[in-house]
């Protein structure tokens, strides 16, 4: 299929050669919450699964054989009973009964070092190769990135969507477009702030990460979390940047002694007994968790106005409601935008769902690391592979 913009190139399920009789093996992302009850290991959320069910059901309807394959959480490349995959192969039962899965990917030592012996295994006995793991592709793994190499190759229907929605970003936002980044680990989303402010019209940093940007531009920020490895890419950024990036004027702070993180639960409001309200020079011995009122009005009134808004990563420790609000003013406005809106992460998407509003939400990403991934560098290791398969598309072909 001739497709143009952040799919060119990419095989998409109607590349595939007849699919009547063939044996189909697409690479899902199972990597699902797993709980235990009554003594047995079940799956607690199927979000991933369901997701997977458009492609699945395609290809049955076309007459394939289908079988999936994923890894479930990190075992060290040999078995592990805690990651077997039953219980998901249970519920994928229930939801699609038919289609087959194969044990724990990561149960192999070569799916981590996209070993070719390991490769050779994993398609033996296969036709067609759909992957519709978007989660994973970022990973130059085995099963990532070797089929294509060996096997007529697709992206499955949420790949492709997560690729034309993503990399749409990059390519043609509608203006403006607003960024929303948070959580801890500045190392882990100073290469996607750095990819975006050349995009975006206004990139707004919460959450811990806020605080290695505001200590590069000279505040005090008494006990708050800084990586000290990171400030002066930070200040590079902030001061070389045409695309304004909005840092927080005022914080939530606890105070010296004051109860630990996740030990409140207080209704949400700004003050309680141990925190208050400070401005961006935060005095020794306190510690800043959450954006201020003044800072959250700042981020909502760029996002009312805003023609596209991504939002990956919380601007606050959401969990303790002490320091909740910023995030949750933050998810309102989101949802509230007239724009189009993307949420990407576990986090985000966690307190988009914890409030009720991921209908309100025009997009919301599988993947945490891979969507921030592709909005760095504009492709990824899976997406690379998939155009290079022999039945691919040559670009802007009809
Ligand atoms: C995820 O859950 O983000 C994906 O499945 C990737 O998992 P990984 O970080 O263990 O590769």
């Amino acid at each position: 299929m001739t497709t143009t913009g952040p799919l060119a190139g990419l095989p998409l399920l109607e590349d595939l050669p007849a699919l009547s009789g063939a044996r189909v093996l697409v690479r899902t992302d199972y990597n699902v919450p797993l709980e235990e009850r009554d003594g047995r290991r079940v799956v607690a959320d199927d979000f991933r699964i369901r997701a997977s069910l458009p492609t699945l059901e395609w290809l049955r309807a076309r007459g394939a054989e289908v079988t999936a394959c994923s890894h479930l959480g990190r075992p060290d490349g040999a078995f592990d009973a805690r990651w077997a995959m039953d219980p998901v192969a249970e519920r994928l039962a229930e939801l699609c009964p038919g289609v087959e899965l194969t044990e724990n990917l990561r149960f192999d030592p070569g799916e981590k070092d996209d070993a070719e012996a390991f490769v050779d295994r994993l398609v033996d006995g296969f036709d067609a190769y759909v992957n519709e793991a978007f989660g994973v592709a970022h990973r130059a793994h085995a099963s990532v990135v070797g089929p294509p190499r060996r096997l007529p190759s697709a992206a499955g229907r949420l790949l492709a969507k997560e690729v034309e929605v993503l990399g749409g970003l990059l390519q043609n936002p509608k203006r403006p477009f607003v960024v929303v980044l948070g959580g801890v680990k500045v190392a882990d989303k100073i290469g996607v702030v750095r990819s975006l402010a050349k995009t975006a019209d206004v990139v707004a940093v919460g959450g811990a990460m806020a605080f290695t940007f505001l200590v590069a531009l000279g505040h005090e920020v008494g006990s708050s979390i800084v990586d000290l490895e990171h400030v002066r890419e930070c200040r590079e950024l902030v001061v070389g940047q045409e695309a304004p990036i909005l840092l927080p004027s005022d914080v939530v702070a606890l105070e010296p002694g004051g109860r630990a993180l996740g030990a409140a639960r207080v209704g949400g409001h700004h003050e309680s007994l141990d925190t208050k309200v400070l401005g961006s020079h935060i005095p020794d011995g306190w510690q800043g968790f959450d954006i201020g009122p003044e800072t959250a009005s700042a981020f909502e009134e760029a996002i009312a106005t805003a023609g596209t808004v991504f939002w990956n990563g919380p601007v606050g420790a959401f969990e303790d409601d002490r320091f909740a609000e910023g995030t949750h003013r933050v998810a309102r406005a989101i949802a509230g935008c007239p724009g189009y809106t993307v949420v990407g992460g576990g986090d985000s998407v966690s307190a988009i769902d914890h409030l009720g509003l991921a209908e309100r939400i025009d997009f919301v990403s599988t993947g945490g690391g891979a969507s921030l991934a592709l909005l760095e560098h504009g492709d990824l290791p899976a997406l690379v592979a998939l155009r290079g398969a022999a039945n691919a598309p040559a670009p802007g072909r009809a």
